[in-house]
C-alpha cells in the first residue's frame, strides 16, 4: 500500500525524527536508550541552561557537536535523497539537527530545530567555526556566548523552516513520518496540518506515537532503512 500511495501521489512530504538517525549510530531521545533517559533536557538543552548552567551546557553540546561529525548517512537517508531527485518526494521536514539528510544529497530540507553543524554567538549572532567551540572558547570577541545553532527548549523555531514546513504540509497529498514519537510541539502539528488538508498520513516508527489514531497506515518497524529499501525495490518493479 505504501509503495502504491507513494507512486500515485502528486506531492509527498517526508517528516523525520531522531529514529531516522539511530541506524547511523546517533541516539534518539525518548526510546528506552534515548538521551532524555540519561539527561534532563530542561537542565541541558534549554535557554535557561545556556544562561545559568554554562559549563554543563558546554560539556553536553561539545559531545553532541563532535558526535555528528563522526557519523554518516545510512541507506534510508540515501534513498530519500534519490527519491527527491526522481521527483517522488517534494521535500523533507526534519526535527533532526545532524545534517545527515543534506550529507546524503537531499536539497529541500526544512530543519525545524536548527543544526549542530553550525554555531553562532548568542549576542551578536556572528557565525562561529567548530574549532572555536571544540577548544571550549566560550566567548565571542563581543563578549557573547558561543552556542550551537539549534533550537533550545524555550526558544522559537526558525521562521524560514517553519514557513517552509507549513507550506509543504498544506499542499501535499501524502505525508510520511519516519522515526518520531510526535510528542514535541509545534513540530508534531505538521502531520495534522497535512491530514486536515486532505493528505494521507503514514507513520513508520518502532513504537506507537501520540498521533497513530490519525494515520491511514502505521508501520511499527525498528529498521527504517530496511523499510525504505524494500519500498524502493518494489518501486523499481512497478
Ligand atoms: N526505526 C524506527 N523507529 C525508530 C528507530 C528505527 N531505527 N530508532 C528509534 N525509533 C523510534 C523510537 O522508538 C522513538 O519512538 O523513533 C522515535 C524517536 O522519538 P524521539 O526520541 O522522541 O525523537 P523525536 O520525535 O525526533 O523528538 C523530537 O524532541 O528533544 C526534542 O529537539 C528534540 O528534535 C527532538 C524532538
Amino acid at each position: 500500500m505504501l509503495t502504491k500511495w507513494l507512486n500515485n501521489a502528486h506531492s509527498t512530504v517526508v517528516f523525520t525524527g531522531a529514529g531516522m538517525s539511530t541506524e547511523s549510530g546517533l541516539p534518539d531521545f525518548r526510546s528506552s536508550t534515548g538521551l532524555w533517559k540519561q539527561f534532563d533536557p530542561k537542565q541541558l538543552a534549554s535557554i535557561d541552561a545556556l544562561n545559568n548552567q554554562l559549563s554543563d551546557f558546554m560539556q553536553f553540546y561539545l559531545e553532541r557537536v563532535n558526535s555528528v561529525q563522526l557519523v554518516k548517512p545510512h541507506q534510508g537517508h540515501s534513498i530519500l535523497a534519490q527519491w527527491e531527485k526522481q521527483g517522488l518526494i517534494e521535500g523533507i521536514i526534519t526535527q533532526n539537527v545532524d545534517g545527515l539528510h543534506q550529507e546524503a544529497g537531499s536539497t529541500h530540507v526544512a530543519e525545524l530545530h536548527g543544526t549542530l553543524k553550525r554555531l553562532h554567538c548568542q549576542s551578536c549572532g556572528e557565525t562561529k567555526d567548530r574549532e572555536d567551540f571544540i577548544k571550549q572558547q566560550i566567548k565571542c570577541h563581543c563578549g557573547g556566548k558561543i552556542r550551537p545553532s539549534i533550537v533550545l527548549f524555550g526558544e522559537q523555531l526558525p521562521n524560514k523552516a517553519f514557513e517552509d514546513a507549513s507550506h509543504l504540509s498544506s499542499f501535499c497529498d501524502l505525508f510520511i513520518v519516519l522515526g518520531s514519537s510526535l510528542s514535541v510541539a509545534p513540530a508534531n502539528q505538521f502531520p495534522l496540518i497535512a491530514k486536515e488538508a486532505g493528505a494521507k498520513l503514514i507513520i513508520i516508527n518502532e513504537e506507537s506515537t501520540d498521533l497513530d489514531h490519525y494515520a491511514d497506515l502505521v508501520i511499527n518497524e525498528r529498521k527504517i532503512g530496511e523499510v525504505l529499501s524494500a519500498v524502493d525495490q518494489q518501486l523499481h518493479s512497478i
